[in-house]
């Protein structure tokens, strides 16, 4: 990436804008693919909330994917993108929608109770049709020294049945004659470890043994590993696609039930494919020190670049008109009227900077544009490089966009 090639991109659409690397995006599916080749049959359903543009997920579905959604928009998006193949989640499913997709044959992992009495309404009023449906189970990651791994630090996550609780939803759904097809252990964890999928795969087995979940077609573990990160992230000592495909395909093949079944193994990546995949350039206009501390401000935003605000610096470039050897420490700061909108922190920048160089922050593709807010700002665009050409994936939101929800 070149100053000329930014200011070209800039001047056609204007700052800030994302990059999106769809090349990228492939190979990270495809690695994903060939860690688990030959262990065991895999399918791959990709996380829509990570990052649902629909150029992306167009990828993820001429590679074979399924997609993987857990709303009703969700759902609507992957079927208008094409997808045959959707797996539907998610702790919401109005009636409607959860009807659609027994009526699609979607793969539907059921979270509550009042799904299942939707299914089994269905079941009543449909006898002549083949109802099949998963379980979402509640999955204990509590490690052998008592220390739960559960995101945000809890002990009892809320999603799924717990063991208690699925037996009877699961004989519920039986003496219905509705078939259990899949069974789903998503658990978001702290620290994405190898080990807790050991954690998750045992609990899911056990299920599987002890009902005699013999149609179960898709054994789906869920998404919330470590994969690829932007160049310049550290990931030394973090797992690789391997690991967590050792860890997991290990655990099943030394299980009976699962050699006597072979069902699919289902992953839901995310993050994990995605991080690498964006990019985002903003332009700089004022270069501003007050009492002894030196700012940049940038059209561009925090809340395009990080909305869940994690502290981390980000891998970042600057494209400067004047070269410079010398650095300075100094806060990148956003286009909003908010001081929280601090984009970079006491990070080197080159001395020479300057109104109209810009800056490019790296690994932007996980869980940024599907939660950026127009937010004093138009949503930026979304451009993407390809054989040295731009294409635009998405245009900048303008005034009609804003304005066509609203009445006035
Ligand atoms: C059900 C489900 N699958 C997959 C994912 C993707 O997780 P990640 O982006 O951590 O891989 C999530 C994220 O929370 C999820 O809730």
């Amino acid at each position: 990436m070149t100053l000329s090639q930014l200011e070209n991109i800039s001047k056609e659409f204007g700052t800030p804008f994302y990059l999106m690397d769809g090349e990228q995006y492939l190979k990270n599916i495809n690695s994903f693919k060939t860690a688990f080749k030959s262990k065991c049959d895999l399918v791959i359903g990709y996380s829509f909330k990570t990052n649902y543009v629909p150029a992306l997920c167009k990828i993820a579905k001429d590679a074979g994917c399924y997609a993987e959604v857990v709303s009703e928009m969700e759902y609507a998006l992957a079927k208008r993108i094409g997808f045959e193949r959707i797996i539907f989640n998610g702790p919401i499913k109005n009636e409607s929608v959860l009807i659609e997709a027994l009526k699609d044959k979607a793969v539907i992992n059921l979270d509550s109770l009042y799904e299942v009495d939707t299914v089994l309404r269905f079941r009543e009023e449909h006898t002549d049709v083949p109802v099949s449906v998963g379980l979402r189970l509640n999955i204990g990651l509590t490690n052998d020294s008592g220390v739960s791994k559960i995101q945000c630090d809890l002990r009892v996550g809320r999603f799924g049945f717990p063991k208690e609780l699925i037996g009877n939803v699961i004989s519920r759904l039986r003496t219905a004659g509705i078939k259990i097809i899949s069974l789903h252990g998503h658990t978001s964890s702290s620290d994405r470890a190898v080990a807790n999928y050991k954690i998750i795969v045992r609990q899911m087995l056990e299920i599987c043994e002890t009902y005699s979940l013999d149609d179960l077609r898709y054994f789906d573990v869920g998404g919330g590993f470590f994969g690829v990160a932007a160049e310049g992230i550290d990931t030394s000592g973090k797992p690789t696609y391997e690991d967590y495909a050792e860890c997991i395909v290990g655990e099943c093949s030394s299980n009976d039930w699962f050699g006597r079944v072979a069902p699919s193994v289902v992953i839901e990546p995310g993050v994990s494919v995605t991080a690498n995949v964006f990019s985002y350039v903003s332009k700089i206009f004022q270069v501003k020190e007050i009492c002894g501390q030196k700012f940049l401000t940038t059209d561009g935003t925090v809340f395009d670049v990080k909305p869940t605000m994690h502290s981390n610096n980000l891998p970042h470039v600057f494209y400067t008109h004047k070269a410079s050897a010398q650095t300075y420490l100094a806060n990148l700061v956003g286009s909003t009227c908010m001081e929280k909108d601090v984009i970079l922190k006491d990070i080197a920048v080159p001395a020479s900077i300057a109104h109209g160089d810009y800056v490019r922050i790296d690994g932007v593709g996980a869980y940024t544009i599907v939660l950026s807010p127009t937010f004093i700002n138009y949503l930026s665009p979304i451009i993407e490089l390809k054989g040295g050409k731009a294409f635009l994936i998405r245009r900048r939101q303008n005034l009609e966009d804003v304005m066509s929800l609203y009445n006035l």
